[in-house]
């Protein structure tokens, strides 16, 4: 990231703070037809994308575009409803800023949450399922450009693009909560036509378990910065030629909708039990 983008995350950040007020810690990110966290919280105070200085603002059904600070069963949380995505037009610069914003704003861990296809046969729609490696297929990254090395390294490591920690964390409360939750690859296209019955074919054979069309810069994003990131996704249906279905944004948010219980109660409990490094358990 450069000294422009820093600066312009910066301006963005005393323009949400001034209107929010104190920010919550702990911040999600909600992907297709995930929005109900935003809906179930209260106290809330929020801003649409368009009024915060250089955020893109959201283009796609089922994506609010508000950035919303409140909370979420007594849970303080800084939500953001609805992402950007590289096939709306934007750089991936653009795309990274609200993880940018995040860190600049103090968030002290991020969950990214999303809609995908199911690659592997053994996943169906509905499932919930932990991302623990991914694979950029968009052919770009948010980190290209000069770098500022007080945010974070030029190479940065991607042995691990999610928090282990906060990954068996999600798994335990998984567990606990009753809920289905299975670990998966994920593969980014950049979209925004869906993929050929033959790229899934060959997604399969590269082993990626799931297919998306975000996420991908934002982990990269969070990895430069240190702020540790999970990612859950809601497989919403089979990806191309598993299925007789043609493939329909419809069937994206209707599915997503459907799971919205347990995914909400996973985030909430999830996001509660994460203590960043440095607090202690009773903090
Ligand atoms: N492919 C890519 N992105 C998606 C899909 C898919 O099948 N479903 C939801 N997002």
């Amino acid at each position: 990231m450069d000294s422009q983008t820093r600066s312009s995350v910066l301006q963005a950040a005393r323009v949400v703070q001034e209107a929010l007020g104190e920010i919550p810690d702990r911040a999600v990110v909600l992907g297709s037809g995930l929005g109900v966290v935003a809906e179930r919280m209260d106290k809330v105070r929020s801003l649409p994308f368009d009024r915060i200085p250089g955020f893109p603002p959201s283009t796609v059904p089922g994506h609010a575009g508000r950035l919303v600070a409140g909370e979420l069963e007594g849970l303080p949380l800084l939500a953001f409803a609805g992402r950007v995505h590289g096939y709306e037009g934007y750089t991936q610069e653009q795309v990274a800023l609200p993880v940018r914003l995040c860190h600049a704003l103090g968030c002290r861990v991020l969950l990214t949450t999303n809609a995908v296809g199911a690659i592997n046969r053994l996943l169906s729609p509905g499932d919930l399922v932990l991302l623990d490696d991914q694979i950029n297929l968009m052919f770009r990254n948010p980190l290209r450009g000069v770098n500022d090395p007080e945010l974070g390294p030029r190479f940065p490591d991607m042995s691990a693009p999610t928090d282990p920690a906060f990954n068996r964390l999600l798994r335990e409360t998984a567990l606990d909560l009753g809920i289905g939750l299975k670990t998966g690859v994920m593969a980014g296209l950049s979209g925004p036509s869906y993929e050929t019955p033959a790229e899934i074919r060959m997604l399969q054979r590269l082993g990626a378990d799931v297919v998306g069309m975000s996420t991908i810069p934002e982990l990269i994003a969070a990895r430069h910065l240190g702020l540790p990131v999970a990612s859950i996704s809601c497989v919403t249906n089979m990806a191309a030629g598993l299925s007789a279905q043609a493939l329909d944004h419809t069937e994206v948010t209707d599915t997503a909708a459907e799971v919205r219980e347990d995914f909400l109660r996973l985030v909430r409990e999830g996001l509660s039990r994460f203590r960043p490094s440095g607090e202690t358990a009773t903090s």
